[in-house]
């Protein structure tokens, strides 16, 4: 069954179509990888999924239910919770009260919050650090809090943009891990990467946009091997 229908979907900033009739479904349960060139429009596609943009044009629905228009806190309680490219603790708050935040979604209770914020904090190998202050973190482990803080808002998809970014290959490999986990749970999953090797190891399905246009779906094989994917990532001569 569908969860996520994107229905011609596009996104203006004055002239500039950052998104543009773009349209795909999601199965319950699957790793939908979302790639593209730097400015293709992937961030833009989250922001307008998740509220924090209302699209110009096009429909988004989520388990059947129409998102348009929809304020981010609301798109979080219906189960949708996303993680920022650019990483945003709550740089001057514990590890651990960022996470309760998270949980503060589902309950007014604090000590259930912070139950529920020591178990994601498990759940991402974070929970040596629960009481350091969240500013203080590498960037490694702030991309795992950012992951523990949406869980704990106990989502049924997740959208994570770029949670690999900057992460050396042993902090990739941890969050390859914990992704192919979550994915283990039930919860669907978004996600944008630039690193190919990783994406093809943890998606079920591609979707490859390039100024804006969705250029192909497809099975991981048939992303890496479509020559119009390889051109917009390496140029006309390759
Ligand atoms: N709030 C905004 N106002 C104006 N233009 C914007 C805004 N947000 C994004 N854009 C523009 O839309 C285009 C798509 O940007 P977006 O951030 O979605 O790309 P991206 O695929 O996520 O790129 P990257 O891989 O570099 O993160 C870019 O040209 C960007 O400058
Ligand atoms: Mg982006």
């Amino acid at each position: 069954m569908a969860i996520l229908e994107i229905i011609n979907v596009s996104k203006f900033f004055g002239g500039l179509a950052a998104n543009s009739d773009v349209s795909f479904t999601m199965d319950e349960g699957m790793i939908m990888g979302l790639i593209g060139p730097n400015g293709a429009g992937k961030t833009t596609l989250f922001n307008c999924i998740t509220g924090y943009y209302p699209p110009s044009r096009g429909d988004i629905l989520f388990k059947g239910r129409k998102m348009n228009g929809l304020q981010p806190d609301k798109v979080c309680k219906l189960g949708m919770a996303r993680t920022w490219q650019k990483v945003r603790p709550l740089a001057k708050l514990s590890v651990i009260d960022n996470v309760m935040v998270g949980a503060l979604c589902r309950t007014g209770s604090l000590a259930l919050a912070r139950d529920i914020a020591h178990e994601m904090l498990a759940v991402v190998g974070l929970t040596q650090k629960d009481n350091f202050i969240a500013g203080g973190l590498t960037i490694g482990e702030r991309k795992k809090l950012e992951v523990a803080r949406v869980l704990a808002t106990k989502p049924s998809m997740l959208l994570l943009d770029e949670v690999m970014g900057g992460l050396n290959p042993a902090e990739s490999e941890d969050i390859i891990q914990l992704i192919l986990n979550i994915k283990k749970q039930g919860l669907t999953q978004m996600v944008i990467e630039h690193d190919m090797k990783a994406i093809m190891r943890i998606s079920d399905r591609i979707v490859v946009i390039n100024s804006g246009k969705k250029l192909m779906e497809g099975n991981p094989e048939e992303v890496v091997t479509n020559p119009a994917v390889i051109e917009a990532y390496l140029g006309p001569e390759n």
